[in-house]
């Protein structure tokens, strides 16, 4: 199961900088079929139901969006901070390559609201976690977290997991 989408995804070595397998979904966004597949396979997993589903830039907005549809929720964006324009709340995060700081909009989510987190890839769980710091900030409900991809080896899960949070993927790398 999910051999197909796995076969999609391109890894590109040494990038962004060496000792990096970069798990490259491009190539999955180019396929139409692979496209409606992995996104009808991880609304088919998401618990119902759900008020927003919230992205975290860039990658994961475009699952969050295309899965806030079929899920009849609203789409809320986790942006790199200094990118959205009214007040915010802020998390920084540890990155497997680099830091950030991510925020969302402080008033777009309403206390108790069922959320799913959505973004393209887990590695060390860095961004994922501090989404979940943030909604839970906000007030939300984290029912789930969902990714395309799961790098196993890196302990993201895992620790999102440990944090009380379900967590879902179709495809594990290596
Ligand atoms: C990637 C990916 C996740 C994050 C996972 O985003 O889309 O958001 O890294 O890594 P972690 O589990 O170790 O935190 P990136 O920060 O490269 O930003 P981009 O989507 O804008 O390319
Ligand atoms: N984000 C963090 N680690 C990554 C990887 N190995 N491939 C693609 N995106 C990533």
């Amino acid at each position: 199961m999910n051999e197909d989408l796995k076969a999609l995804i391109r890894t590109i070595p040494d990038f962004p900088k060496p000792g990096i397998q970069f798990r490259d979904i491009t190539t999955l966004l180019l396929d139409a079929h692979g496209l409606a597949t992995a996104v009808d396979r991880m609304a088919a997993a998401a618990p119902e139901p759900i008020d927003l589903v919230a992205g975290i830039e860039a990658r994961g907005f475009l699952f969050a969006a295309a899965l806030a549809v079929p899920l009849k929720a609203g789409c809320l964006l986790i942006r790199k901070d200094g990118k959205l324009p009214g007040a915010t709340i802020a998390e920084d995060y540890a990155l497997e390559y680099g830091e950030d700081r991510i925020a969302m909009h402080a008033d777009a989510c309403a206390p108790g609201a069922r959320v799913l987190l959505v973004d393209d890839l887990i590695a060390t769980g860095g961004t994922a976690r501090a989404a979940v710091r943030l909604l839970r900030k906000a007030g939300a409900e984290v029912v789930q977290a969902q990714f395309l991809i799961d790098l196993p080896d890196l302990g993201g899960a895992g620790a999102l997991a440990a944090d009380g949070v379900p967590v879902a993927s179709l495809l594990a790398f290596p």
